[in-house]
């Protein structure tokens, strides 16, 4: 594509609300020995009973806009990445809308599960090839301790809340991340894998239970093997396809579901442990907000310089997954 994209700024919030280990320990049968060695997870965020995707979403997106220095008359679209929205309708890009006051705007939700950044930076690369002079306000937010099966404790212990939200134009101002390439893929033959309810497949009538299909349930062997296979393939392909190397790459930054996987992969590319970031101890499985979490909370801690070349990759339910290259 010859329009380029760039992360004009880039925030992140995390609710105050901190589940540790132990906490989980009397919430499901589980211990923090078990989840430490099984996932390298030691705590997760989550929101309050008042709080919704949207509160979240609102705090991370006045922020980026702030250091973006942007007014909100300025965006044109607004993109939100969710798995876990407030509600199924109106997407959460709609609510934030109306939060933010941005008038007419674009806005709509994608779903790609933990997959969402890529496939969403990828849409919006798109929308700057046919509008130039898009202003995008991309979210990413996930509420999915609302979606928690406490007697599931194979899948429960793993997922957190989180919101991360960029500004992407065409052009650059100051130091701007280039979104240099990115691949998003799926197999939706594997679509049983990973499953999230509440949609038409939940036949509730008033009254009625909620049932255990209303919850996050995953295969998590089954999982794991694709997860490290597929997301080690596509970061191959991206670099060949680049005319790289994993020497070219400063740091590599891949989805945060479980250190075990992000280890497995990184040894599968050959990449130092010295320069592959982790933060899934603090926060767990935030979905489409862990790698512009990531991203930010590396950022921040100095882990990212000028002229860095970032390899991101993640891994989700659909099946979907992904690879992009940015540039600092
Ligand atoms: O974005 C992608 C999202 N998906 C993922 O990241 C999931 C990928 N998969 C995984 O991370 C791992 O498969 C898990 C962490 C989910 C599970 O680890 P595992 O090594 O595959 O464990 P397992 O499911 O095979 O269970 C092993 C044992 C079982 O006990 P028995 O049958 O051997 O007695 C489980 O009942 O561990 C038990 N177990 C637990 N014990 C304490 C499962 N969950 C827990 C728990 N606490 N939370």
């Amino acid at each position: 594509m010859n329009v380029a994209c760039y992360i004009r700024s880039l925030s992140a919030y995390a609710p105050e609300g901190i589940l540790t280990n132990d906490h989980m320990s009397k919430l499901t049968d589980t211990n923090d020995e078990w989840i430490v060695s099984r996932t390298g997870i030691r705590e997760r965020r989550k929101l309050a009973d008042t709080e919704n995707a949207s509160d979240l979403a609102l705090i991370a997106a006045r922020d980026v806009l702030q250091k973006a220095g942007m007014d909100i008359d300025a965006l044109t679209h607004i993109v939100v990445a969710t798995s876990s929205p407030d509600r199924i309708s109106p997407p959460v890009a709609a609510i934030l809308s109306g939060l933010l006051n941005a008038g007419q705007v674009m806005a709509f939700d994608i779903s790609a599960a933990c997959s969402g950044f890529l496939y969403g930076m990828s849409l919006c690369w798109s929308i700057l090839a046919r509008e130039t002079g898009a202003r995008i306000l991309f979210v990413c937010v996930e509420a999915m301790t609302r979606r928690l099966n406490w007697n599931d404790r194979g899948t429960c212990v793993l997922f957190g809340d989180a919101a991360a939200a960029c500004v992407l134009t065409a052009e650059s101002k100051g130091v701007s991340p280039l979104l240099e390439d990115v691949i998003c893929k799926s197999d939706g033959s594997l679509n049983e894998l990973i499953n999230v309810g509440g949609g038409s497949s939940c036949q509730y009538k008033l009254g009625d239970t909620i049932g255990e299909d209303f919850f996050i349930s995953m295969n998590g062997r089954e999982t794991y093997k694709h997860a490290v296979r597929q997301m080690s393939l596509v970061c191959e392909e991206i670099l060949e396809r680049n005319g790289l190397g994993i020497k070219d790459v400063n740091l590599f930054v891949p989805h945060q579901a479980n250190l075990r996987i992000i280890e497995a992969a990184g040894s599968r590319l050959h990449i130092n442990a010295d320069r592959v970031f982790v933060n899934v101890d603090k926060y767990g499985n935030t979905s489409s907000a862990s790698i512009p979490l990531a991203l930010y909370e590396a950022h921040a801690a100095g882990r990212i310089q000028s002229g860095d070349r970032v390899l991101i990759t993640a891994f989700g339910a659909g099946l979907t997954w992904g690879a992009g290259l940015l540039r600092f």
